[in-house]
């Protein structure tokens, strides 16, 4: 399927078998446990996928692998350009077991490059998982790696005031060491960081890639090699993902293409309607002059994306009135939905990480985050321009 365009993909990827099995839709197996008749045929498959394969001739438990879910990993692993993906409950699971499974050879040592979306900052920093860190910006990517270093991590656009990372020059810095690149909030469709040397790619697959809000779910693509790494440590934490939520991933998929590029272009007429309102201090959507000095609209990323952030004047207090006043807009947290949300990352999602670091990853009180949904460009920029005054 390698030749085939993202939206041929975006439909066709992860279902292969459905013909063979009579039915247009993914079936849903909801089963935990799966009978066997042959015991030594049992145990091989036990074997087989404790060790990380993809698959066996019989899944014995559903912590071991299920088939919808599996469906919806090789669809994504084709959007992304890679041999395979696995797929957990949540995206801060799939970090977690990014994380983990770095650890494989007793490497625990992991360079973090800042900002970085708050709820990552904090595991890592934390020490949860028993890792040391360095933090850097993508500058110093090349002076902090150790001896030790299992991973690079890294996110790009950064949420939440969408800088753009380079993911090649973090790959040339980091050299041996892997680097795993959080996408969520380009998705497959926007940039493909395995094509520029990412070893790991994680996205919060609860955002664009359900795209409804009405999933939780992370995904990990990656090479088959890594993914065995990366299945065994989802056999033995059990945060894997639902069959239920992976059928609607993989439903997702179908008009991601569609709703990424719907959205970008939406976002990119209210940036400039933003930009030219005087109760707007900044707005923050990648151009030359802001969050993207190094031309990577176009070289890594297709265009500068569906999320925007902006700043008002008078802080707090001005912020909290303008999502009061707005009657299309949703305040909320999360991003990625077929609506448009709008949230106060100072107040709410970077909340779990230090004032220190908010500040230092430019999260003002003035600031907000309008993840840019489907809803047509005049009825949301009405929307925003009222509630400015
Ligand atoms: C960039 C980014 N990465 C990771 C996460 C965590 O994902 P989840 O909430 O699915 O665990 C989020 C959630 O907002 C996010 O925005």
């Amino acid at each position: 399927m390698d030749s085939l365009s993202l939206e041929t993909l975006a439909v066709h990827a992860g279902r292969d078998d459905l013909k063979d099995l009579g039915v247009h839709a993914p079936p849903i197996d909801l089963s935990t446990t799966y009978p066997f008749t042959d015991l030594d045929l049992a145990v091989e498959s036990l074997d087989a996928l404790v060790e990380g394969e993809a698959s066996a001739a019989n899944a014995i438990y559903a912590r071991l692998h299920n088939s919808t879910v599996a469906r919806f990993e090789n669809g994504l692993a084709a959007l992304e350009g890679v041999e395979s993906a696995v797929a957990f409950a949540s995206g801060m699971a799939a970090l977690a077991a990014c994380l983990l499974a770095a650890r494989w050879d007793g490497k625990n040592h992991v360079v973090c490059v800042r900002p970085i979306y708050a709820s990552t900052d904090r595991l890592i920093s934390t020490g949860y998982l028993g890792m040391n860190v360095t933090w850097t910006d993508a500058k110093g990517i090349f002076d902090a790696i150790q001896e030790d270093t299992a991973l690079v991590v890294m996110e790009t656009p950064v949420n939440p005031t969408i800088e753009l990372q380079d993911i090649e020059m973090a790959v040339d810095a980091a050299g041996k060491v892997p680097l795993c690149v959080d996408s969520t909030f380009a998705s497959p469709v926007l940039q493909r960081p395995a094509r520029h040397g990412a070893t790991l790619v994680m996205h919060s697959a609860t955002k664009y890639i359900g795209g409804h809000g009405d999933v939780l779910a992370g995904v990990v693509a990656c090479s088959e090699e890594w993914a065995k790494r990366l299945r065994e440590v989802r056999v033995f934490t059990g945060a894997v993902l639902h069959p239920m939520a992976a059928y609607l991933l993989h439903r997702g998929l179908t008009t991601l293409p569609l709703r990424v590029l719907r959205s970008q272009e939406t976002a990119c007429s209210l940036a400039s309607s933003l930009a030219a309102h005087p109760e707007i201090e900044r707005v923050y959507y990648p151009d030359a002059d802001n969050g993207d000095p190094h031309g990577l609209v176009g070289r890594q990323m297709l265009g500068p994306g569906p999320m925007l952030s902006f700043s008002v004047r008078n802080g707090f207090e001005a912020a909290n009135r303008v999502m009061g006043r707005l009657k299309i807009i949703t305040p909320a947290v999360s991003l990625g939905s077929v609506d448009t949300l709008i949230q106060h990352p100072a107040g709410l999602s970077q909340r779990v990480v230090s004032e220190e670091t908010r500040a230092a990853g430019g999260v003002s009180d003035g600031l907000l985050r309008l993840s840019v949904g489907l809803e047509s460009p005049k009825d949301l920029w009405r929307d925003l321009e009222r509630a400015l005054g």
